[in-house]
C-alpha cells in the first residue's frame, strides 16, 4: 500500500501559552509511505536521517506497536517545506506524517486525539503536535500522564505573517536559556494573559491581543537569540501589524494584524541581514491527512 500525508506547520507558544497553545498553518510538508518487503529507505531528507532513529519512522513503529501489529518493510518520501529549526513545527510534521501513516497502512483505527497520546512523550510537550494533528488553534495540557487538548475558534479576520530568517535556533538551546523555577508574579501573569488571548484570538480583537500576547515565561530569555528580533518587532509595527511573537523556540517570529502586511513587510526587512522572509499565512483547519491512498499488490 501506498499513502500520502500532508502535515501543517504549526506555531507552537502564542505568547502565554508556553509548552500549551498552538495553531496550525496552511504550509505544508508532503509525505509519501510506500510498503515494501522488508527494510527501510528514505528519500527526500539528509543522509544523517536516513536510519531507524528518523522520527518520522520512529512515530510510525510507536503507533504500529501500539496496535501490536508489525511494521514490514517501508519507504518513506520527503517534500518538505516546513524550514528546519525555526519554530514552525518541522519535528511535529514529522512525527504526525508517521503516526498517520501508520494508522492507515497498518489498520490501527486509533483517533488524531489517541495518535497524540501514543506519540506526545517524543517531544514531552504536545504545543506542536496537537495542532500538526488536528489542525485549527488547540490548547493541550499534560495530566497524570495523559494528553488531554481542546479547539478553539480563532477569528478569520486576523492576519498571520511569518517571519523566518535565514538561521537556525535549535529548540534545546532555546530551552537551555530559561530558569528552572519562576516567581508567583510571573505564573499569574501568564496565566491571566493566556486566558485573555484565548477569547481575544476568537474575536479577532487586535489591540486586547498587543497586551494579551506578552509572557513572562520563554519570550524576555529568548530574544537575544533572534538576531534583529527588536528591528524585526520595529518592521512589523512600521507595516502594520502591532502584534508580535516568538513563533515556538524560534528563530521564525510572527505578527498579527487586520490586513494582508505581507508586501510593505518585505520592504521594511530588506535592510536587515539574515535574509528574513516574509510569509503571509491561514490557520489550517484539517491537520495531518492522508490526500492519496492506493493499495498495491507486493509480491
Ligand atoms: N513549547 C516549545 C518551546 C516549542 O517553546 O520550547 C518548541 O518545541
Amino acid at each position: 500500500m501506498k499513502v500520502k500525508v500532508r502535515v501543517p506547520a504549526t506555531s507552537a507558544n502564542i505568547g502565554p501559552g508556553f509548552d500549551s497553545l498552538g495553531i496550525a498553518f496552511n504550509l505544508y510538508n508532503i509525505f509519501e509511505f510506500t510498503e515494501k518487503e522488508n527494510g527501510i529507505s528514505f528519500s527526500g531528507c539528509a543522509k544523517k536521517y536516513q536510519n531507524e532513529h528518523n522520527i518520522c519512522y520512529e512515530a510510525y513503529k510507536r503507533v504500529a506497536d501500539a496496535a501490536g501489529k508489525n511494521v514490514g518493510g517501508l519507504h518513506i518520501s520527503f517534500s518538505c517545506n516546513v524550514p528546519v529549526a525555526r519554530g514552525l513545527g518541522s519535528s511535529a510534521a514529522l512525527i504526525a506524517a508517521g503516526a498517520v501513516a501508520a494508522n492507515e497502512i497498518l489498520d490501527c483505527h486509533f483517533s488524531k486525539l489517541q495518535l497524540l497520546n501514543i506519540c506526545a512523550p517524543m517531544e514531552g510537550h504536545a504545543d506542536n503536535l496537537a495542532p500538526a494533528l488536528l489542525g485549527g488553534f488547540t490548547a493541550s495540557m499534560l495530566h497524570e500522564g495523559k494528553v488531554y487538548t481542546v479547539k478553539y475558534r480563532i477569528s478569520e479576520r486576523l492576519h498571520f505573517c511569518a517571519l523566518i530568517p535565514d538561521f537556525e535556533v535549535k529548540t534545546a538551546t532555546a530551552r537551555s536559556v530559561l530558569p528552572q523555577t519562576y516567581s508567583r508574579a510571573d505564573a499569574v501573569y501568564n496565566l491571566s494573559h493566556s486566558a485573555i488571548l484565548i477569547k481575544a484570538l476568537e474575536t479577532g480583537n487586535i489591540p486586547l491581543l498587543i497586551p494579551a500576547l506578552t509572557d513572562r515565561l520563554h519570550q524576555p530569555y529568548r530574544e537575544s537569540l533572534i538576531q534583529d528580533y527588536d528591528k524585526a518587532k520595529e518592521a512589523a509595527k512600521l507595516s502594520g501589524a502591532p502584534v508580535f511573537f516568538i513563533s515556538g523556540s524560534g528563530s521564525t517570529c510572527m505578527c498579527i494584524s487586520d490586513k494582508d502586511v505581507s508586501k510593505l513587510l518585505r520592504e521594511n526587512l530588506k535592510e536587515l541581514p539574515n535574509n528574513w522572509q516574509v510569509y503571509p499565512l491561514s490557520v489550517d483547519f484539517r491537520g495531518a491527512s492522508i490526500i492519496k491512498h492506493r493499495k498495491k499488490f507486493i509480491k
